[in-house]
């Protein structure tokens, strides 16, 4: 039995308060006419949501926002563990900073997110950096208010790694990036601890948001005129676990996917482990529900998916793959792989390859492996040098390349509705993604921005299609 977690609607008891206080002393302390913040966010889908409750709060705060740090009054980097790479940034780029705080010292440059759940890269931070005046962890977003207002009003560093993660807070702001396109949280943290990964460690364990506030936020963003949304967890297959009520991602899908309106439905991240018929079948009946699939499947080894933890193997990841191809016509299947996991060997590596080639994928998310410190792969026996990990990794582009451009090529001459999304910025090329995630360019007003409409399929590169508008 999953612990159960309570949801609690305390922020308007407990945090505006000082979000009005927080705008009383910007008033006086901002540079320019209003006070400026500069929010970067790296890392996962999840990050980027907790960015935009952090938004929502600074705006009620009074905040304008600009995506330089120049003349920013507060400059807050939202960080990501799951890669050293994706941590390297981060020093690089607050180390960047000295400057800013030396012209204007009245800045205050904060970080949070992931990385700030780690003891070690929190402390080391905070020792390195001493003009960062605010650290927090995820576990402690829904106190940002505060935190803001004490790093503010005193003269302390403010330094917070909160592990209570025992609530699921509800009633945060929201400022979203897009008008159209919208992400919608419905769980936090995880529990599976792949043995790689170190998101559990810094998200805490899986907890699911209560599913009449996800149902009026999904219907809100609905209403608004978002055509695109996307459910997000680390692992929606698990959606209600952790609630008294009794019940299914499935059902939550489905009872979603009723709301009236023209728009999409994604989620992410599927886990094969927990994937079930009964979602592909929800997926193939919905009205909304885009035919399109994130199931990562980290390796095609069962050896190594075993020693990743992943508790399925090679045959399972197949079966619920050609189960989806048999129920959703045209299903576009996503994924996330691993290359180089400790005591990977080549015919390992080999298994992977033959899994692509059997799935053709219509996009891959490919990383190599990247020692986490604290997580038990980190202790494994890694023998492959960095040089052999590049050349599979390598190998596995290719032929990643050739699938997608088969693919893409095979779409030439077929009509598909697309989301018209942004312009490309040159020879009024506006570029549109299909509802299986693929993008297509085309000419259009950039007045579309934001409406479905039908492209012919023209021309196919390895990653991307060209066509022209079907007028109607
Ligand atoms: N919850 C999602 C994934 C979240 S992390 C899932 O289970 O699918 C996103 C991706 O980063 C993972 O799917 C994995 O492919 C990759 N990843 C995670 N930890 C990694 C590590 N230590 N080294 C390399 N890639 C990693
Ligand atoms: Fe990481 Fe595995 Fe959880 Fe995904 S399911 S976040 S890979 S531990
Ligand atoms: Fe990174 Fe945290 Fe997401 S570690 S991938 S931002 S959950």
């Amino acid at each position: 039995m999953a612990k159960k977690y309570s949801t609690v609607n305390d922020f308007n008891e407990t945090q505006s308060e000082y979000l009005n206080l927080v705008y009383e002393i910007m008033q006086k302390r901002k540079r320019g006419e209003k006070p400026i913040a500069y929010v970067h966010t790296y890392g996962c889908q999840q990050n980027v949501a907790d960015g935009e409750n952090i938004k929502g709060m600074l705006s009620k705060a009074g905040f304008d926002f600009e995506d330089k740090p120049d003349n920013a009054d507060f400059i807050l980097f939202n960080t990501c563990a799951v890669r050293e790479h994706a941590e390297d940034r981060v020093f690089g780029n607050v180390g960047a900073l000295k400057n800013i705080k030396r012209k204007y010292p009245n800045t205050l440059i904060a970080l949070c997110g992931c990385m700030m759940e780690q003891k070690h890269i929190a402390d080391r931070m905070y020792k390195s950096f001493p003009y960062v005046g605010l650290v927090f962890g995820t576990h402690a977003l829904h106190m940002f208010p505060e935190l803001l207002y004490k790093a503010l009003s005193g003269d302390k560093r403010v330094y917070l790694r909160d592990n209570d993660d025992s609530m699921v807070h509800e009633g945060l702001p929201v400022q979203r990036d897009g008008s159209f396109k919208g992400w919608l949280p419905i769980m936090y943290g995880c529990n599976n601890f792949c043995t790689y990964c170190i998101v559990p460690y810094v998200r805490g364990r899986e907890r699911s948001r209560n599913k009449d506030i996800i149902i009026s936020e999904a219907k809100e963003m609905i209403n608004n005129g978002y055509k695109d949304i996307t459910l997000l967890g680390q692992n929606v297959n698990s959606y209600g676990k952790t609630l008294d009520e009794k019940v299914s991602f499935s059902e939550l899908i489905s009872e979603i996917d009723s709301i009236d309106g023209d728009y999409w439905l994604r989620f992410m991240t599927s886990h094969p482990k927990d994937c079930t018929k009964e979602l592909i079948d929800a997926i193939a009946s919905s009205k909304h529900i885009s035919a399109h699939l994130h199931l990562p499947f980290q390796s095609g080894s069962s050896r190594i998916l075993k020693l990743m933890n992943r508790h399925y193997d090679r045959e399972k990841y197949l079966d619920i793959v050609n189960y989806a191809k048999s129920k959703i016509p045209d299903v576009s299947l996503t994924s996330d792989v691993i290359v180089g996991f400790p005591g990977e060997t080549y015919e390992d590596f080999k298994e992977t390859i033959s899994l692509i080639k059997e799935v053709e994928f219509t996009s891959l998310f490919t990383f190599i492996y990247s020692p986490r410190v604290g997580t038990p792969a980190a202790e494994m026996d890694d023998p492959i040098s960095d040089e052999e990990k590049s050349k599979w990794f390598k190998e596995l582009l290719d032929v990643q390349e050739e699938i997608a451009s088969k693919r893409c090529k095979s779409m030439v001459g077929t009509i598909q509705k697309v989301l018209v999304e942004s312009e490309k910025g040159k020879d009024d090329i506006i570029n549109c993604r299909t509802s299986g995630n693929i993008l297509v360019e085309t000419k259009a007003p950039k007045e579309l921005i934001g409406t479905f409409q039908n492209v012919k399929i023209t021309k196919a590169g390895n990653w991307i299609l060209k066509g022209d508008l079907v007028k109607e």
